[in-house]
């Protein structure tokens, strides 16, 4: 994965342009913004997040406004606006998991992190965030780690805590 500063001019890779292709050929000619939402992944997974630089050259590509690829970008939470770290701890925030312990759990996760949410470790290896209901209600507390988005049920600081070390240890 690439490592891309806020404001560093963006070049899409020619592998990245030719997924661009492919998913474009998916929808009616004059459709191509139906493409924007596998394309923002697709940036996402090459670049590690969506700057606004990387979010322009999409709007560029698909022959859009540039205020159409942030509106989208910026409803949906799997898409990252700031760098993260290789794992992205995202706790499920929502009431159920509340009422079983997801703030204490957030909170033991910014201590053992020692960065706050949306924050990267100083080796890059980890952020964290809340996020909305993760659809394991009655597992809760619950996270999934992305990118590749595996599931955690039943969390409590221990598991946590082994967890992370695992993660290290990859
Ligand atoms: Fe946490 Fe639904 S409330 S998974």
């Amino acid at each position: 994965m690439l490592k891309v500063e806020e404001q560093q001019p963006v070049q899409f890779s020619s592998a990245l342009v030719e997924k661009f292709e492919e998913i474009v050929k998916r929808y009616p000619e004059g459709k191509q913004k139906s493409a924007l939402l596998p394309i923002l992944h697709e940036v996402q997974a090459e670049l590690g997040w969506l700057s606004p630089n990387a979010m322009d050259k999409v709007a560029e590509y698909l022959r859009i406004e540039p205020i159409e690829v942030y509106e989208v970008a910026s409803f949906y939470s799997m898409y990252f606006l700031k760098p993260q770290g290789k794992y992205v701890l995202e706790v499920c925030r929502t009431g159920p998991c509340c009422l079983v312990g997801a703030e204490k759990l957030m909170g033991h996760i910014e201590k053992s992190l020692g960065v706050k949410e949306n924050e990267v470790t100083p080796d890059g290896l980890f952020s964290w965030r809340g996020v909305e209901c993760l659809a394991a209600c009655g597992y809760g507390p619950v996270l999934q780690i992305g990118p590749e988005y595996t599931f955690y049920e039943n969390l409590d600081e221990k598991k946590v805590d082994d967890l992370i070390q695992d993660l290290r240890k990859k």
